[in-house]
Formats: C-alpha cells, structure tokens, sequence
C-alpha cells in the first residue's frame, strides 16, 4: 500500500494521532484537505528556500543577522497585532524584499563609489522588479505589493510610489526599518558597517520622516538586547564595526 494511503487509513482509525480530540470527525475527505493543506505550507516554504537561495548565489543576502532580521520583524509583526495572514506576508517579504536586485547589474550592485543619477535610477527599480516576479507565484500576490512598496517613506518621499504614513502597508513599513538596519549595520568590501548603536540612533533619528515612529520603537524594544549575540553569530564583533 502507497505510504500516504496508509498514513490516511491510520490517521482516519486514529485520529487522535493528528494532535486532535477523537470527536473530530476525520472523514477521508477532511483528511485529503490537511494533507493538501500541509503541501501548499511545504511548497510555499521551498519557494522562499530557493529565492532565498538565489540571493546567496548574487552575493545580496548578508548572512546570519538578515535570517535573524526577518525573525525581529516577525516579532515586529506580531506586537503590532497583525493577523496570521499579515504576518505570512511579512515573512515573505522580510526574507526576499530585494529579490529584485536580481535584475540589476553587478557593475551597479557592486560599484564601490557612488551611484551616479542613471545608476541610482535603475538600482531604484528592484522593488518593482521583485513585484513583477513575486506577484505570479499564487499566494505570493500580497507579499509581492507589500515588496513594492519596502523603500517608501513616512513622509511620502520615498519611491516607487511616494506613499505616505498609513498609506504604506504596515507589512512594507517594518521591512523597510530592517531593510534600512541590515544596510546600515553590513559590511562591503569598500566600508565598514556601522555599529549598531549608531544604526539604532539613525533610525531614531529618521523616526517620522522615512521611517514608523511605531514600528521603529518596537523594533529596538528587543533588538537591541539581542544584538551582540546575533552580531557574533555573524562572526562581526560588534566593537570592530567602530
Ligand atoms: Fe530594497
């Protein structure tokens, strides 16, 4: 017998097997749907792993402190009440927010001086590029908008769109602050990263214009006290970034 026949026919004699009081009635057809449920999670989750994957492969994920990042934002999320759905989103775009920097390149992304006006123009259309991409995978739709919109500011001077405050979806508004802290605090071949009690200043600093007085406040509420572990486990001694 197939593995996922038996595995159905224990789970409909046992049903107490799937974490659930035996009152539930767990007919084959309820079953069928946790299964394809459980296969929706699972391809869902490969398709960050490989996007995720390719970001390594370009050299734009900068390591163990991005992972931990999108975890904080998660965290963010999840203070300022947003529902399961929101934050499902949030872990998408937290995680793969550049991924149109795919399309931008490698002479600009890893040009050492400034960007001159027709560099920056182009380096500026990664959100849409990464929405462009995202927005054909079903059930990556929202993320894909809430990527869009990841380099909006508070003060509507941000782009694509030049949103403003609450116009911004709250998804976009949290990883813009840690898009804008990962970017502060990493190191590149041509500078040192900041260290991140100056990160955490300008953040503060840019509170109300580019950045979420709310969100920004919850993100150092417990960032902060978890820095220096994450800053190890990056091998980044937080002290050399001085
Ligand atoms: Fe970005």
């Amino acid at each position: 017998m197939p593995i996922a026949l038996l595995v159905t026919a224990m789970l409909t004699e046992h049903p107490a097997l799937l974490g659930v009081a035996s009152s539930v009635p767990w007919t084959p057809d309820a079953i069928r749907v946790k299964q394809v449920e459980e296969q929706v999670t699972a391809l869902r989750s490969s398709v960050i792993c490989a996007f995720n994957q390719l970001l390594d492969l370009k050299d734009l994920n900068t390591g163990v402190h991005s992972t931990r990042l999108a975890e904080w934002g998660m965290r963010v999320g999840q203070e300022l009440g947003l529902e399961e759905s929101e934050l499902q989103n949030l872990e998408v775009a937290a995680l793969l927010h550049d991924i149109g920097k795919m399309g931008i390149p490698d002479a600009i992304l890893r040009k050492p001086g400034r960007l001159d006006a027709d560099e920056y123009a182009l380096m500026k259309k990664h959100p849409e590029y990464g929405w462009a991409v995202l927005r054909m995978l079903p059930g990556f739709e929202r993320a894909a908008l809430d990527i869009l919109h990841h380099h909006e500011n508070v003060d509507g001077k941000g782009y694509p769109a030049g949103l403003q405050g609450s116009e911004i979806p709250i998804v976009s508004r949290i990883v813009t602050v840690i898009d804008a802290f990962d970017a502060m605090v990493s190191s590149r071949p041509y500078r040192v990263g900041l260290p991140h009690q100056e990160a955490i200043r300008r953040l503060v600093e840019s509170s109300g214009t580019q950045f979420d007085p709310a969100v920004v406040q919850c993100f150092i509420s417990f960032a902060q006290a978890e820095m220096a572990t994450v800053f190890a486990a990056a091998g980044t001694s937080v002290s050399s970034a001085l």
